[in-house]
């Protein structure tokens, strides 16, 4: 595929970009014609999604981060703009899950997925705010929330609070860096098929007392779709997201998500 122009000359960091997720975001947006800063945990990984995306043709640079470390995002935003030598987005995408009722839940599981899907949000979008505001040219905030921001689901309590709290932080941030021309935004996936929704499937549907698949299978019924999300859905509203198209576009939580979710 050649890239195309929507994207041409921005400088897009994408978190968490070795998981399924993140990697659908970082072809997308490099086809889009962004340059794209693959960043992860697991360099491996993040190289391996550079190495696809070169290879198809797009602009692409790997390197790690560690969303929970104080200086993470900080050193991978340094890094990047060293690299790439601007930044116009941030996509906060990188997230844990694990399934636990609250009952039996050591605190230290609470804090951890805090760290990565709440604390980390928030120190991406410090990190590349204060680039961007220097700058001065705008630029974009996004995060991967979930439709967990929304509603409930047993045994997720940590998880599904973790992502209500970027919902929050989305809003405050929109109103700080509206001025500085900074939209600020989250999409929340529904119930895509990726290993985390594998993970869902076992261990909550286990619980449930359901068979491997059934769980997965009565959530994607249950939309008005009746489809199964897969990862690909999720990257052309990123995209948007990230292009001048979406400029009064600040402070929202856009479900992405086959109609699951209408609120
Ligand atoms: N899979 C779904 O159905 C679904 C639905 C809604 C929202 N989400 C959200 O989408 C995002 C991506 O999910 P996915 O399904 O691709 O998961 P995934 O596990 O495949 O990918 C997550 C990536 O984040 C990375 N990561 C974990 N901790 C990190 C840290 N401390 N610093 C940097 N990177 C770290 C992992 O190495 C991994 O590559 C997550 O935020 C998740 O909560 C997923």
């Amino acid at each position: 595929m050649e890239p195309n122009q929507m994207l041409s000359g921005k400088v897009v960091i994408v978190t968490g970009a070795a998981g399924a997720i993140g990697k659908a975001i970082a072809m997308h947006l490099a086809m889009d014609g962004a340059r794209v800063a693959v960043a992860d945990l697991r360099v491996d990984g993040a190289e391996s999604v550079a190495n696809d995306i070169r290879a198809a043709g797009g602009d692409a640079w790997a390197t790690s981060v560690d969303v929970t470390r104080d200086d993470g995002p900080s050193t991978m935003v340094d890094a990047v703009v060293g690299h790439f030598g601007r930044l116009d987005a941030m996509i906060a995408n990188a997230g844990i899950l694990t399934i636990n009722p609250i009952l039996d839940m050591p605190v230290a599981e609470w804090d951890r997925t805090f760290s990565v899907n709440t604390r980390g949000v928030f120190l991406c979008f410090q990190a590349a705010a204060r680039h961007l505001v220097k700058q001065d040219q705008g630029g974009r905030l996004i995060a991967t929330a979930s439709i967990a921001a929304k509603i409930g689901s047993p045994y997720q309590a940590h998880y599904q609070s973790s992502k209500s709290a970027i919902l929050g932080l989305v809003r405050s941030a929109a109103w700080e860096f509206g001025p500085h021309g900074i939209t600020v935004n989250c999409f929340c996936p529904g119930n895509v098929d990726t290993p985390m929704w594998e993970l869902i499937d076992r261990e909550r549907g286990g619980r449930m007392g359901k068979a491997p698949g059934e769980l997965f299978k009565e959530v994607a019924s249950r939309s008005p779709l009746g489809r199964t999300q897969v990862p690909g859905d999720i990257p052309p509203l990123v995209s948007f997201l990230v292009s001048d198209g979406s400029r009064a576009i600040t402070g929202q939580s856009i479900n992405v998500d086959n109609g699951v979710v209408m609120f």
